[in-house]
């Protein structure tokens, strides 16, 4: 894989379990969906599950994860955000971890798409980093051109309901014992 992704067993993100406690969408579209950790809380009947991610591994891994699925549909893309065509609205976008890798003009395109892809009364939850803490060395390459700070996120989605928004400073470890401390942006946001 060429980005780092949560593994199958990482359990969803809580935000995205209170909100599958708190709503009741039946279309949910995961953008960078990556092993698809984040569509499990929404695995149950009368759902409709859609995950893309353009790393054929994650994918892969996504889909046997819902091999078994309780939902009524699970399809799983191998494709990049950026060119992807949904053939329906969704009643929530999720995309966490995702935007920072994505140069600022095709992040702001990602917005506007991710805005047009939601249905009224319709949920976005996007999690990404900024750069007020600067990112890492190690990942520089990786994220070159990250938001500068929350305004970016917040302007976007401007005209929407914030549901949830917060911004932090975080520390993570990974696996190999890389330290990172990150800045982060949260965003439950609907459509009105
Ligand atoms: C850090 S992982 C997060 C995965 C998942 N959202 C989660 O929270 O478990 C980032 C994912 O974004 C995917 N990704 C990055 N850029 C992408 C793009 N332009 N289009 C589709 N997927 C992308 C990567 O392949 C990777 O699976």
């Amino acid at each position: 894989m060429s980005f780092w992704n949560p593994t199958a067993a990482e359990p969803p993100s809580e935000d995205v379990v209170d909100v599958a406690n708190r709503y009741s969408p039946r279309h949910v579209l995961d953008v960078g969906c990556g092993t698809g950790r984040n569509l499990v809380p929404f695995d149950r009947p009368g759902t409709q599950l859609v995950g893309v991610d353009r790393d054929p591994e994650a994918v892969d891994a996504a889909t046997s994860r819902f091999a078994r699925s309780s939902a009524d549909s699970v399809q799983m893309h191998c494709v990049d955000l950026r060119t992807f065509v949904p053939d329906h609205e969704f009643d929530l976008v999720l995309c966490y971890g995702v935007l920072h890798f994505l140069s600022r003009d095709d992040r702001g395109n990602a917005y506007q798409r991710f805005r047009s892809w939601v249905t009224e009364e319709g949920l976005v939850s996007v999690v990404m980093f900024n750069s007020l803490v600067p990112i890492p060395e190690d990942l520089r390459d990786l994220m070159p051109d990250p938001a500068t700070d929350s305004s970016e996120l917040l302007e976007a989605f401007a005209d929407f309901r914030i549901i949830n928004y917060s911004s932090y400073v975080y520390c993570d470890e990974h696996e190999n014992g890389i330290r990172h401390t990150h800045s982060i942006d949260r965003l439950l946001a609907q459509r009105v």
